[in-house]
């Protein structure tokens, strides 16, 4: 919704962690029954990062959020609230923003981790902003992170070659409606969620010597039917920030998509008709990183030096629920 109060929010520092393992889709013509060509022309990803054995959420969430606090020039005691969207934690609880919070030394943040999948960060700067609008906290740390490597199967060609591991995070603080954020967008449709789930670890079928024979604790997906639904809910949730705010995608400096499949990004930028120099486009070196593509995006093209205060920018992402949105913005940090 575009703001209607005084106030708003912007973001102040970026940053991310990339694991250092290289995983190519060389690689995976080795561990199941594939090709580079197949990868490349399907998805347009080269290759992904994947955690260590003993690296998990938290380790990757706390890596980006030092490099976000050191742009912002903030101490970790300055922050207020840590959201972190992901699907693929430490622990089924306590949330990892808590354990985040922890390890940064956060003593005076509440914290809570987004359950949006792929949309986990644009649903936690939503989030995030709403607090800081309704005058409840001024700096908020958002973080999207995913281990997702720790929950593929690794023996279904189908999904295993989609996903990476990586954290983005980004420190939001109060600012005077008009800069920073000029529209969130987020939408749900609960009757899709069979499309892309993790079936399996719950309180449905717990976790047990069948789910684990079925695989069923692993992802699951039906790609074709998640395909048709990510570009029309991208699609629709990038018109209605421009919408909401009387802009036009001639007026967006550049468009930051969720990183899924490079086909969606083509048929999502053929249909706003964007120009593709203004698209951001990582996926090839990442593939899917889900709650991280667009931070992870985002803290590269700010360390470039591709964007000026001003210039307005546009977050538009899906995921697993499905859950969808949008974000309109200006770029507010000066290097
Ligand atoms: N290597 C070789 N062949 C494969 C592979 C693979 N890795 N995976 C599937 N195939 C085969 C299938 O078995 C099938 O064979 P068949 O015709 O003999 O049955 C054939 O390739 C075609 O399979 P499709 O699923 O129809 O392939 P499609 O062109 O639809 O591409 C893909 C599959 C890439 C998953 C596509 O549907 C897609 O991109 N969907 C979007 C889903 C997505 O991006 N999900 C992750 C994001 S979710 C999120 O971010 C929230």
């Amino acid at each position: 919704m575009q703001p209607t109060s005084p106030r708003s929010s912007r973001i102040i520092g970026t940053g991310r962690c990339l694991p250092s393992r290289v995983l190519t889709n060389f690689d995976l013509e080795k561990m199941v029954e594939t090709t580079d060509e197949w990868i490349t022309t399907r998805t347009g990803i080269h290759e992904r990062r994947i955690a260590a054995d003993n690296e998990a959420c938290s380790d990757i969430s706390v890596a980006a959020a030092k490099e976000a606090l050191a742009m912002a020039k903030l101490d970790a005691k300055d922050l207020d609230g840590i959201i972190i969207g992901t699907i693929s934690g430490d622990m089924l609880f306590p949330a990892t923003a808590t354990l985040v919070q922890d390890r940064l030394g956060a003593v005076n943040a509440a914290a809570m981790d987004v359950s949006a999948a792929c949309s986990g960060f644009i649903y936690g700067l939503t989030l995030a902003n709403a607090m800081i609008v309704s005058g409840q906290m001024n700096r908020v740390l958002v973080i999207g992170s995913e281990v997702l490597s720790k929950f593929v199967d690794w023996s279904d060609r189908a999904t295993c070659v989609l996903f990476g591991d990586a954290a983005g995070a980004a420190v939001l603080e109060g600012c005077p409606a008009g800069e920073g954020l000029l529209a969130t967008h987020v939408k749900s449709d609960g009757s899709l969620a069979e499309l892309l789930c993790i079936p399996g670890g719950g309180s449905r079928q717990p976790l047990g010597p069948t789910t684990y024979l079925e695989h069923s604790h692993y992802i699951k997906m039906k790609g074709d039917g998640v395909f048709k639904w990510a570009v029309r809910a991208m699609v629709d949730a990038a018109k209605t920030v421009l919408d909401e705010t009387g802009h036009s995608l001639a007026d967006v400096s550049l468009v930051i998509p969720h990183q899924a499949n490079i086909r969606i990004i083509d048929a999502v930028v053929e249909r706003l008709e964007i120009p593709r120099e203004r698209v951001v486009v990582n996926l090839d070196r990442y593939g899917n990183t889900s709650s991280a593509t667009i931070p992870v995006a985002y803290d590269e093209v700010v360390r470039e030096g591709r964007l000026e205060p001003g210039d307005l920018v546009l977050f538009t992402g899906f995921g697993a629920g499905f859950t969808w949105g949008s974000v309109l913005f200006r770029h507010s940090i000066s290097l």
